[in-house]
């Protein structure tokens, strides 16, 4: 049985609400919590079929040797075929209720963040900025025009859709702010700063509508950050959210990773969170590159994924975390978990001693939010657990 945590969401009404947040009727409330606890229910109660249905295979003589092996066997599975259908459909319902949700009020919201945005040094919008392909070639995770389409002047939509949306994809698991990750790495840098290490000048790369380095900025507030991303829409968004948050050290810029324009040893905290899985083959060394140029002596860079596909990961486990790849617009997801990242960060120009891994699990206000430290380990459901692998690397 899955634990309770895993099968009481907090009610999506629990979202922390700011100056830009949309508002959701009754129907639109109710939505999203169905599909909350639809995810819930896919995770908890038809994925152990599922795990039951591939061991019944085993049992029978399938020696699946990889995870394609393991794709032959599992895509006649009916039970595996329901799950993965369902799944689906959350992701695409969920774009549906947040955008729908967005478009009717839309002229309300960008006035709302026009009035924050106004005279604003802090959003600094470039056109020339170009939307690499990696990202407007298809719709990720199937976010209808992605992160960067605009639809009408100063368009905030997709930063509200996403920011509304979030929480049933993760069940509630990321916190109020949907900003577990930032929450974590505030804990990190309150125990690194013991061992003498406090940044003063931090980076946060595909920064989206800025949901985990809005937690860094509240908590050390001295801190001068610079986020940037390639998504007018979402920056705009960002600004005026983190301006109704109070927030005043964040400026957000439009800017590509592959070649951002700061000088050399510019920051001494660059980050990424869940980002480097959304570029490709050829942008990643560039952006890898701009890290190890623009990253002060002393300092540290810490990119948050979910686990690499190591050879110690099941062919089944590495399968079912790859489903992003197959079924969810997300075509750079496996091949970024099949690299060896070690090598990656190393050829970066940063030494290989200087490179470790560390366990981050998302940190939420337990008296409402599921915990993922503490939640039911037998029922993964495979890269949706806020259970990350952070790679950080020192100069
Ligand atoms: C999955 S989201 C990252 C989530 C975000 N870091 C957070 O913590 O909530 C990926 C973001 O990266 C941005 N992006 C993708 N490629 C980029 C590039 N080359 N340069 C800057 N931003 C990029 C996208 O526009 C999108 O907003």
């Amino acid at each position: 049985m899955a634990s309770a945590d895993r099968q009481a969401p907090p009610a999506w009404n629990a979202v922390g609400r700011h100056g830009v947040f949309p508002q959701a009727s009754h129907d639109e409330v109710a939505r999203f919590n169905f599909l909350t606890n639809l995810n819930i229910h896919l995770a908890s109660q038809l994925l152990p079929g599922v795990r039951k249905a591939f061991d019944r295979r085993v049992e029978d003589g399938a020696t699946p040797a990889n995870r394609r092996e393991v794709g032959e066997l599992m895509r006649r599975e009916p039970l595996y075929q329901l799950w993965s259908c369902l799944r689906r459909n959350t992701m695409e319902m969920r774009q549906q209720n947040s955008r729908a949700m967005v478009f009717r009020q839309l002229p309300e919201l960008v006035t709302k963040a026009n009035q924050l945005n106004e005279g604003s040094e802090t959003l600094q919008l470039n056109p020339a900025v170009k939307v690499p392909r990696y990202i407007s070639a298809v719709d990720i995770h199937c976010m209808p025009g992605g992160y960067h389409t605009e639809y009408c002047k100063d368009d905030i939509a997709a930063g509200a859709n996403y920011d509304s949306g979030i929480f049933v994809t993760t069940a509630g698991m990321l916190g109020r702010y949907s900003d577990g990750g930032g929450q974590a790495l505030v804990e990190w840098l309150r125990e690194q700063a013991e061992a003498g290490y406090r940044p003063r000048r931090i980076l946060d790369i595909g920064c989206t509508v800025g949901h985990n380095i809005v937690p860094l900025a509240q908590a050390f507030p001295e801190t001068e950050i610079l986020a940037i991303d390639v998504s007018a829409p979402m920056l705009r968004y960002a600004n005026a959210r983190a301006k109704s948050l109070g927030i005043k050290n964040i400026t957000f810029r439009q800017e590509n990773a592959e070649a951002i324009d700061a000088e050399d040893g510019s920051f001494d905290l660059i980050i990424t969170c869940m980002f480097l899985h959304e570029t490709s083959s050829r942008a990643l060394p560039r952006i890898l590159g701009e890290t190890h140029r623009l990253l002060a002596n002393g300092g540290k860079v810490v990119h948050i994924e979910q686990p690499q596909f190591t050879s110690d990961m099941p062919p089944y486990e590495q399968f079912m975390r790859d489903w992003d790849t197959r079924n969810n617009n997300e075509p750079f997801w496996g091949t970024l978990h099949d690299l060896d990242l070690f090598e990656a960060i190393e050829r970066a120009g940063f030494a290989r001693d200087n490179i470790s891994t560390l366990g981050l699990y998302a940190v939420v206000d337990e008296t409402l939010f599921p915990s993922a430290a503490k939640a039911d380990t037998d029922n993964e459901d495979y890269g949706r657990k806020p259970a990350w692998h952070a790679y950080i690397a020192s100069k």
